[in-house]
This record gives C-alpha cells, structure tokens and sequence, in this order.
C-alpha cells in the first residue's frame, strides 16, 4: 500500500512507501549478504545515558538567499532602494522602469522620510491619459520582479504597503502580475487628492489573486502627469507563519527536523569582509520601514533586514528551540579592532542581550516591548564571534566579552570558536565551537572523534558537512558520511551538547555554498539526503542513548546506535536502532535487544534511506529520489536478523511495550525474526 504517514517514525511529510514486510517479499534471509556484524543492545531500565535536550538544531545563516528571498516572507526586492548605496544617482536594482524617457523620467533622490535610509525614488510621468502625450496602454513607472520572480497563488492575498507623496493628486495603479507584465493577477488604483499626499504617506493595499504564477512582479505605474516619490515597498503574503512573516513551506521544513536550538544569524554574515559591513543588530530592529538595511560583503548580496535580530529570536521560539546569538567580536575577515578599543562591540553585546530578555523598562526590552513580544525570549547562549580562533586580537577580544557578559548574565553559556578538541582550551568558556567539512570517508571515520576529548568545556559542533567532490549537490553519499559523524555525537553526547549541519538553506538562483540541507526557489523546494538523513536524530534530543556492542571486522563498513525516546503522540516508548552501512556491499546485521519483554515488540517499524547510486541527489524534478522509506515490521523480537543494503541508513523503530498489542507470530517470539 502507498500513502502519507507521520508517525510511529518522524512526522515525515514526504511520500513513503508503506507495505507491511510480507514473508515472501523483506526477509533478510531472501536476501544474500556479504558480511555480518553483531549488534547488541541493553536496553533495561538501568542502563544507558541521558542526552542533552538540545543536541541536535540547525544553524541559519544568511547565505545562498536563506532569509532574504527565502525564509523570509517579503516579496520586493530592494525595498527602500537603498542597496545602490546611499549616493544618487544610485543604482535601483532589481527595480526596472516601465515606459521611455518621452513618457517618463525615474531618478533617486535623498529625500526620503526615514532619516536612516534616505534614498527615495523620484517618478515624473510626462505622459498623461490623454492628449499629446498620451501614456502608453497599461501607464508607465516601475516594477520588481522580487527575487528571481515573486511567487504569486490564486485565492491569496498579498498585502502591499509603500510610502509615497506626489506634486498634485495621486492615481496610481498596483499590481501583481507575470514577468513580462501579462497577464494581470491582481489590480487596485490608489486615489488620493493633492492635500492627501503633500507628504509622504502610508498607503496599504490587499491585492487578492485570480491565478497563479511563480515567475509575477509588482507593478507600480501611472497614467497621470505629475511628479509622485516612493520608498519602502513592501508586498508580504498574508499567511506566513503564524504571521511572524516567515515562508510556510520553508517553516514546516524546518518543524520537521524537530531543531532544539537556531544558532543565527551565522557564520561569516556576522564577520562581514570587512567589520563595516557586518551585521550589527542595532541597525536590524524597529520598524522596518527605518531599518537601513545592509551589503552582505562575504555572501556578495544586499538585505533590506526584514529578518533582524527580533525575528531570528521569533523564529526560535516559533520552532520550540533555543536561540544562540553569534555576535561580532570586534574582528573580521579583513579588519579587526584591537582589544583596547573593543568596549563598544561588548556594550552592544551587552546590550543585544538585554532587547532579548531584559524587562520591559530596560532601554532595549522597552523596543522588543513595543515591537509586540514584552516577554523576554529565552535566550541562554551567545557565541563570541565565528571562526575568529587564533586572529590577532581574539583572546583579548573574548575575555573582555567573557568577563562584561557573564558580569551581567551568570546562567548565560558562552561559545568560544577555539577548537578544544585537540588540546585543552587556555580560556574559559562553557562550550567551544568545532566546524568540519571534508569528504565523506574522513566524516564517517570521525565517528571516533569525541570518544576521547575532555568532557569539559562541552562540544557544539556548529557547522558540519561533506563538501567537495563527494557531496555533489547533496548526495546520499554525503548523507551517509554525515550519518556516521552524527552516530558518534550522539553515543559522545556527554562530551557534545549541541550538533547543526551547515548550511541550512539555498535559494538556487544564488548557490554561493554547495551543498545545502534544504534548496527552494520561490515556489517549490525539496530536502536533500543530508536533510532526510537529520530527520533519523530528530529523536534524539532528550532520549536516552543505550549501551550498545557492536561486533564488525575491523574494516567494518558499518556504525550503529540506539536509544530510547518518547513519542509524545501515542505517549510510548521506543528503542531506535540507528546503523548506517558506508560499503558497497550489504551486511547483515544481527541484533540482539537484553532487557525487554519479549512480547513486547509489536508496532514495530523500519525506515532506510538510500538510493540505487551512491551519488544519486534529489531535484526539482525528483524531490523523493532520494527519501526515508517506512515499512511496517510484522515480526521483530529480542533476536532480529536484518540485512543492511550497500550505501544505507537504516532505522529500527521498536516499541518497548505494548500490553494491549498481540505480537503477530508472538507464540515463537523467543526464538531469531528476520526484519
Ligand atoms: O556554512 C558556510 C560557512 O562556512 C560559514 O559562514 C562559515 O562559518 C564557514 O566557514
């Protein structure tokens, strides 16, 4: 049978396959293997090991078109027309103009009413509805195609606002429609008299569509003489996420993974190329129409800011997982401040921290206040800086933030980005920063990585991935490097607190960095095998890591692990038998499960990640090449034989006890099932 299924795996929202495992069709003993490996695991109640709460989450970086075109909502692109820089004449783009210069004359000017982003754009319509120089059919002004083209659904509504003042009486007409102008999807004139729009001017239109295109823009225009300004264009669905302004499609990927923490807003986004064009918070909070907006010098792209500091702390409490803030430190990839003249960078810090989680009557939680959250997010962990070990001026930039932030905020945990895995840390910190990318073998033998490094300071792995030649665009391959890095976080998870892989998101219209875990572009998106695979750990988080005993050749191709978690839906309890087979070969895996009922397995399940080619990717085209499929085990017990394919992940979902479930074949249960 085919269908939808969320559960007992993971809340999947892909196509799987379901079939219960009939006799004649996935018994391991129709299948021949190459190899065999002993998997023992004690699942009684005494043993095994808490895992911390928030060992896997994700990392979100403004990379590739993460939020800016992507997570975030907002169609236009170049909203306030300020990613020309702030100079005129400037350069409007994307914004293309709409007639010629015998009907209209489009400049920049620094006459906006936003002190902090000043460039407006100036339209003088010379043509007028009739007469001698009559507009062209349609009018003339201007429009934005968004971000590789807006996606725009029949039967929803987009709210447009802009600011706009005019010498004279205001007609002008707003509309979604397809890239080349046609066909219209949505329309609305704005009619306002001379006195009405003297000034600048808040307009607000709710433009609801009659079709659907994925490749639309926003038309501004005019079949009126007369001189009209605009700033601030913005067009936002109405439904993103809880109407936080987030994308649903992209959102839901994200709630899938069940992340714990969001580690924001990156990566070397916070560094910039130079410190001059780093993120500062400060200039991403308050209205937006004010935010001035900024140029993303390492990720080579404007962002108008929409997604700023008090959205990336939404987000983390919209996804349920705690945010970590990376701040700058003072350094950059190119320029650095020396430790004497960084007490600014700590105040500002200092003072991020105080808009997540001071009181309403502090400076800083006033704006979040009044930005519509007066409760303070729950934020618990900062790092200093990203990838900055060992820059000149680190350790004494560190300590000085170190020393100001836990001064203030004790409980808060502080990254360090100096890789104390090797050698003990010279600084203190609760936690350091560890980054591996690398093929995918050298991934895979990692899985021993953590099994002797200090338990103390904790490990956040904060950025992990195959790269290169291996990953392609997301290969299975790669997944199954990553499966066995993450196999040994989670048995070392009293070493590593917290895992993300890295990047989260590419809109593929910018792939800057290859590969990604989830790509999109305005309409559709898909996860690649490194996504899917993370799906596997979304259980992990607060479970219990069994001890376990695997029996393999040395040139094992083969690691394996279990746990026991809670699914808060039929509120039962589940061992999770994780293995992934990096060979070529299949092996056959024997799987001894001490310390349960033996009647006690039914509801069982299998989930395997894999591929008829190693390298094989998903695509726009083929979404689900590449994806978990779940069958129904009919038998398992405390003695189960399964077979491993080549290049595979494979899960066993087992439930530990189920009274009122007769076991299918339970009069034998004692005795090997082949799963
Ligand atoms: O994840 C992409 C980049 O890789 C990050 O910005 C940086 O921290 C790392 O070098």
């Amino acid at each position: 049978m085919m269908g939808f299924r969320k559960d007992p795996f993971c809340g999947l929202l892909v196509y799987i396959c379901i079939g219960l495992c009939f006799a004649s069709q996935c018994f391991a003993d129709e299948v021949s293997a190459d190899q065999t490996a002993q998997l023992t695991v004690n699942a009684s109640d005494a043993a095994g090991r808490p895992i911390p709460e928030t060992l896997f989450g994700i990392f979100f970086e403004e990379i590739n078109h993460a939020g800016t075109g992507g997570l975030w909502a907002e169609l236009v692109s170049n909203r306030g027309f300020e990613a020309g820089g702030p100079n005129i004449p400037s350069n409007i783009d994307p914004w293309t103009i709409i007639g010629d210069e015998t009907h209209l004359n489009v400049s920049t000017e620094r006459s906006s009413c936003f002190s902090r982003n000043i460039i407006a754009l100036r339209m003088d319509v010379l043509c007028d509805a009739s007469g001698a120089n009559t507009c062209p059919d349609g009018g003339v002004g201007v429009y934005n195609p968004g971000f590789w083209g807006m996606n725009i659904e029949k039967g929803k509504t987009y709210k447009v606002l802009f600011y706009v003042k005019a010498l004279g009486s205001l007609n002008l007409t707003v509309s979604l429609t397809g890239s080349s102008g046609q066909p219209t999807l949505a329309i609305a004139n704005v009619i306002a008299s001379a006195s009405g729009v003297s000034d600048w001017s808040k307009m607000e239109v709710l433009l609801e569509a009659e079709d659907t295109n994925h490749n639309s823009r926003l038309q501004l225009t005019s079949t009126q003489e007369g001189t009209i300004w605009l700033d601030q264009v913005s067009a936002m669905p109405l439904d993103t996420y809880k109407g936080h302004g987030f994308r649903t499609d992209l959102m839901n990927m994200l709630l899938e993974m069940k992340p714990r923490f969001l580690r924001f807003p990156g990566g070397c986004f916070v560094e910039g190329e130079w410190l001059r064009n780093a993120f500062r918070w400060k200039e991403t909070v308050g209205p937006w129409e004010e935010r001035p907006g900024h140029f993303g010098d390492v990720w080579m792209y404007w962002t108008d800011d929409g997604l700023g500091h008090f959205e990336f702390l939404q987000l983390a409490e919209d996804l349920g997982a705690a945010p970590i803030w990376v701040f700058n430190n003072g350094i950059s990839h190119q320029d650095q401040v020396t430790t004497s003249s960084v007490l600014p960078f700590v105040q500002e810090a200092l003072d991020g921290i105080e808009f997540a989680r001071g009181s309403t009557d502090s400076k800083w939680g006033a704006l979040r206040a009044a930005m519509g959250h007066p409760e303070p997010f729950d934020l618990k962990y900062v790092a200093v800086g990203n990838e900055d070990c060992g820059k000149k001026n680190y350790l004494g930039n560190y300590l000085k933030f170190y020393g100001a932030i836990k001064a203030a905020y004790p409980d808060i945990g502080i990254i360090s980005n100096c890789d104390g895995s090797s050698k003990p840390l010279d600084h203190p910190a609760d936690f350091y920063d560890y980054h591996v990318y690398t093929s995918a073998s050298d991934l895979f033998s990692r899985y021993h990585t953590f099994d002797k490094t200090p338990r103390s300071p904790k490990v956040f792995v904060s950025e992990y991935a195959v790269t290169g030649k291996d990953a392609g665009r997301g290969s299975l391959l790669a997944a199954l490097g990553e499966a066995g890095f993450l196999l040994g976080i989670e048995k070392n998870s009293d070493a590593v607190s917290m895992a993300s892989y890295a990047p989260l998101f590419v809109n593929s219209n910018d792939r800057r960095w290859n590969p990604d875990a989830i790509v999109f572009n305005s309409s559709h998106l898909y996860g690649t095998p490194s996504y899917w695979m993370q799906l596997f750990f979304s259980e992990s988080s607060g479970a219990t890591v069994l001890d376990t005993t695997l029996e393999a050749g040395s040139s094992s191709s083969v690691v394996a692990s279990a746990i026991l978690w809670k699914n808060s839906k039929d509120n039962k309890e589940y061992i999770r038998i994780k293995a992934v087979n990096f060979g070529s070969s299949s092996v056959k895996l024997n799987i001894t499960v001490n310390g349960l009922d033996p009647n006690s397995l039914s509801g069982s399940s299998k989930t395997v990640l894999t591929s008829t080619k190693v390298m094989d990717e998903n695509s726009f085209g083929q979404p689900n090449k590449v994806v978990p499929v779940l069958s129904l085990l009919k038998a398992a017990g405390n003695d189960m034989d399964a077979v491993l394919s080549p290049y595979s992940f494979t899960s066993f979902d087992l439930l530990k006890k189920s009274s009122s479930i007769k076991v299918l074949g339970s009069d034998d249960s004692s005795s090997r099932s082949s799963i």
